[in-house]
């Protein structure tokens, strides 16, 4: 790690969750662009080709400043939680990190968080996946919208969905799509029940189906209601979205037209997550 010219190296081990081999590039691709686009450095990810389902994340940053900002980036901590959700992260070389003795202490205390929320992250990452090997999965479920070519109309997916409601005691109704990294349409619709605590809202519907149905990459939801002013997620749905599909891209929309588009980092600006246990 020669950096007397103020150039710093990191590079990461990660071992994905068997299935999640086009989740992990997905995400990588992601990861790739945005440090060029903010000027972090160069990112590049290398396979192991010894080794099925390994790769080396290698960071070149732009300088030691460079790297901190990019850990601090709230767009890539969301793309980090999407990644320790498929698969296991071990630090090799890091650049980043500043070797101030007032860190010592911290950084140990750190190194023993980071083994124990690791040892979490493997069994999360053991219970994901197919337990009958590389088997080829027939697709049951939703159709990949995406086959044929163009721009996904999520929101024509959700005001669909939102025609399945079960509203009978609000008689609000909602319909939710969210689009995963290979871009299958997953949707959700409000589903109410007669002892009120357990209604469950559209955008958690339509996350747990995908969850279900094996997918752990997302990268927009639509959500319709008929209403004039937009219908946002409540708090409860803005974590499940934040804790499985990090900072999503939300288009709001009623019947007739979109009523625009944000991220969920704005809706949810200090998420508690993984990260924090
Ligand atoms: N609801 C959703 O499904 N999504 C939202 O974003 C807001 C609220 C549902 C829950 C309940 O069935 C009804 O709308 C009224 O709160």
């Amino acid at each position: 790690m020669g950096n007397s010219d103020g150039r710093r190296l990191s590079v990461s081990l990660v071992d994905v969750a068997d299935g999640h081999e086009k989740d992990f590039l997905t995400i990588a691709r992601h990861f790739e662009a945005l440090v060029i686009r903010k000027d972090y450095g160069l990112a590049e990810t290398i396979r192991d080709e010894a080794m099925p389902l390994r790769f080396y994340s290698v960071c070149y940053w732009t300088d030691a400043t460079a790297a901190e900002r990019c850990h601090r980036d709230p767009e890539v901590q969301a793309l980090t939680a999407q990644l320790y959700a498929i698969g296991q992260v071990m630090h090799v070389v890091n650049g980043a990190r500043r070797h101030e003795a007032a860190r010592l202490l911290l950084d140990d205390r750190r190194a023993r968080v980071e083994a124990d929320r690791r040892a979490g992250f493997d069994r999360r990452v053991k219970a994901v996946g197919r337990a009958e090997g590389d088997r080829r999965r027939r697709r049951l479920g939703p159709r990949r919208v995406r086959d044929r070519g163009g721009e996904v109309d999520l929101v024509g997916a959700a005001r669909r969905a939102r025609e399945f409601a079960d509203a009978a005691f609000s008689n609000f109704k909602v319909g939710a799509a969210l689009e995963a990294g290979d871009g299958t349409v997953i949707t959700g619709c409000n589903i109410e029940n007669a002892t009120y605590g357990l209604t469950i809202c559209a955008e958690r519907v339509a996350m747990f189906k995908a969850l279900s149905e094996g997918h752990r990459v997302f990268t927009r939801i639509a959500i319709v209601a008929d209403t004039e002013s937009p219908t946002p997620p409540c708090g409860a749905c803005r974590q499940i979205l934040w804790e499985f599909g990090g900072n999503l891209e939300i288009e709001l929309a009623n019947l007739q037209e979109s009523k625009g588009k944000l991220y969920l980092k704005d809706l949810l600006p200090l998420p508690f997550d993984a990260r924090l246990l």
